[in-house]
């Protein structure tokens, strides 16, 4: 196991994933760090799928279905797109648009975070991941398939398993572009 300050400097993503993925205690673990992400009101907003084997199947259905008038290749592709990993996490926001004190933003934000400690989790225990989002995000077909109930977005695909190959190299954002220390 890494640190986690191992874990955030070496963190990339990686677009190609192969088994093995985290088992059943592996992932209670990567949960229990995805529930200490801050959360203004503790709404605790998320939860979680985790799709393998024939769920990616499914899943991948729920993509093809998503665009019916899409030609043979392209639903190929879709059909296919979620079996570049062997386990898909998929996080899902419960957002609570009446809330008087946390705006949505909050929300959104809070199940973006608890993603990253799932993320960053993942890559301390020796797997890697992606995050991925796009137009699969918001539709209908997909929705369905989750269970999504109307109150719900998805935040995050996070595709995970162990790197193909080596994982390409972090690289460091120059500091003084982005850092301004005052005082
Ligand atoms: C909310 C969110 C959604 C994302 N959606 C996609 C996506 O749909 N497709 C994609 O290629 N990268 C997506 N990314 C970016 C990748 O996860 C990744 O961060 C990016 O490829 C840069 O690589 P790096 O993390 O190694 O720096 C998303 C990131 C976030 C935070």
């Amino acid at each position: 196991m890494t640190t986690i300050l191992d874990a955030m400097l070496e963190r990339v993503s990686t677009p190609k994933l192969i088994a093995p993925s985290p088992s059943r205690a592996e992932l209670e673990q990567m949960f229990r760090c995805a529930v200490r992400a801050p959360d203004h009101g503790r709404l605790r907003p998320w939860r979680f799928v985790v799709l393998q084997g024939a769920a990616l199947e499914a899943l991948g259905s729920a993509f093809e279905a998503s665009q019916p008038d899409a030609d043979e290749q392209k639903r190929m592709r879709l059909r296919s797109m979620p079996l570049r990993a062997p386990m898909i996490i998929v996080s899902i926001a419960r957002l609570d648009w009446e809330h008087k004190k946390v705006p949505v933003w909050e929300q959104q934000v809070a199940v973006g975070i608890a993603t990253q400690h799932l993320q960053l989790a993942a890559g301390a225990l020796g797997f890697a991941a992606m995050w991925r989002t796009g137009d699969m995000a918001e539709s209908g077909p997909v929705r369905d398939y989750l269970g999504l109930a109307d109150d719900e977005q998805i935040i995050g695909f996070l595709y995970t398993g162990t790197a193909d190959g080596e994982p390409k190299a972090a690289d460091l954002q120059p500091l003084d572009e982005i850092v301004e220390y005052r005082g």
